[in-house]
């Protein structure tokens, strides 16, 4: 085969064939086909797209670049998570415990931030000690004794997504339904869970702020899930103000502790619950995930996996050297509260990077002091801006223009969970 004759295909809309896919993704990642050639294909993919046939086989050739985990020797079911990143999405540190404190084993294997969104290691990586590279041993132990596990993904997953991604980063190919599907879904597959409930986002501050792509991105996710044998269901959830009041790491952390202590911003509460609940009965297991909030079973959870991990979950977390507030210059009620301003803002004060090797913060962020639908009155505080480095916060505060509206009109904050894809 060679890569012009495969790329032309593409480019006009020929469906390719099985060995064809096979192909490509294993001469990409042996390094027989230049860069330029699969940023080309990738750019045919991105216009003409992949039938279901051809992503089936995109993704299953991108697992079989590397290894898949065997968890089949667990005592319990597994389930996992995978939400596709929104502005104080601190989900997976209450969710994973708790659903262990239920009774099944969650392998989450995570990665970090980029952009305006915080990645999870990014946030437990706050907790003195807290270590995020695992071994496979290590991870299957802790999963058999905890029943949870949030670790970085090795690089024997799924190798060639890691190539691909790249590529599409500085591609101008990352905005594919299909490319998309594919890359997350043969990550989650050759991770080795049985079963994966997706978070996908929706909104200001979402990957997808538009409602219908966030829909056909989430079908082709369960529907590829589904042919590689996994019981999978999507959640469509709202990213327009950011979820719960912490933004930045470790003052996620500190919110996360406290949803596990059975307190927590009731949105977060309202999605982390019915996440689990899918979790739950994908899993096969009868059980009511808000008693283990209440009861101290999930905290408890949390705290051994933070242990198993070195972290102390006793020891204080970090705290910024400078705290900014922002007040509120009218009296009214709050109406919008944009996620993506409020992303760039803790983004800006160090919370986030821009390149994958930039290191971030763990004190910078925002607290969120008001959510859309509070009153709130003339100088009452609204915001607070966490940073290292007081020189940020001029900039972050540029960010925050036209973030938050304030008015006379009383609207009540719509439902965080818009639908389920099962
Ligand atoms: N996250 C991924 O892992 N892959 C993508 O293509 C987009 C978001």
């Amino acid at each position: 085969m060679d890569m012009v004759s495969l790329i032309c295909s593409k480019r006009d809309g020929r469906e390719l064939t099985d060995a064809e896919i096979d192909w490509v993704i294993g001469a990409y990642v042996d390094g027989a086909v230049a860069d330029e050639q699969v940023a080309a294909f990738l750019m045919a993919v991105f216009w003409r797209g992949l039938s279901v046939a051809e992503l089936s086989r995109w993704t299953s050739a991108i697992i079989a670049s590397g290894e898949r985990m065997d968890l089949s020797g667990l005592s319990r079911p597994t389930v996992d998570k995978h939400s596709t990143g929104g502005v104080g999405d601190k989900v997976s540190l209450v969710l994973a415990p708790l659903v262990a404190a239920c009774g099944a084993a969650v392998p989450q294997l995570s990665g970090r931030g980029l952009g305006h969104t915080g990645g999870t290691l990014d946030k437990l990586e706050a907790i003195p000690g807290w270590r995020s590279e695992l071994s496979n041993r290590e991870i299957l132990a802790q999963l058999e004794e905890v029943g949870c596990v949030i670790c970085a993904a090795g690089a024997g997953l799924a190798p060639a997504d890691r190539k691909l991604y790249a590529l599409r980063d500085v591609t101008g190919t990352v905005e594919s339904i299909p490319l998309i599907a594919g890359s997350i879904m043969s990550k989650k597959i050759a991770e080795g869970t049985q079963s994966l409930v997706l978070d996908v986002k929706v909104g200001s501050g979402a990957f997808m702020a538009d409602r219908g792509r966030a829909t056909e991105l989430a079908r082709t996710m369960v529907r590829l899930g589904r042919d590689h044998g996994l019981r999978v269901t999507a959640l469509l959830s709202a990213m327009d103000a950011p979820l719960g009041r912490a933004v930045g790491n470790a003052l996620e952390v500190a919110e996360s502790v406290e949803a596990l202590s059975g307190g927590g911003s009731p949105d977060l509460v309202e999605l982390t619950l019915a996440l689990a609940r899918e979790m739950l009965a994908l899993a096969g297991i009868r059980a009511d995930p808000a008693v283990a909030l209440r009861d101290g079973s999930a905290l408890e959870r949390y705290r051994a996996m933070v242990v198993a991990q070195g972290g102390d979950p006793d020891a204080p977390l970090p705290r910024a050297a400078h705290v900014e507030i922002v007040t509120a210059d009218r009296s009214g009620i709050v109406g919008r509260l944009d996620a993506r301003a409020v992303g760039a803002a803790a983004w800006r004060l160090g919370a986030g990077r821009a390149r994958k090797e930039d290191p971030v913060s763990a004190t910078a962020g925002v607290v969120c002091h008001v959510k859309p639908g509070d009153e709130v009155a003339e100088g009452q505080r609204l915001l607070e801006l966490h940073t290292d480095q007081s020189e940020r916060l001029d900039w972050a505060r540029e960010a925050l223009k036209g973030a938050i509206s304030i008015g006379e009109q009383s609207t009540l904050p719509g439902p965080v969970v818009l639908e389920v894809i099962a």
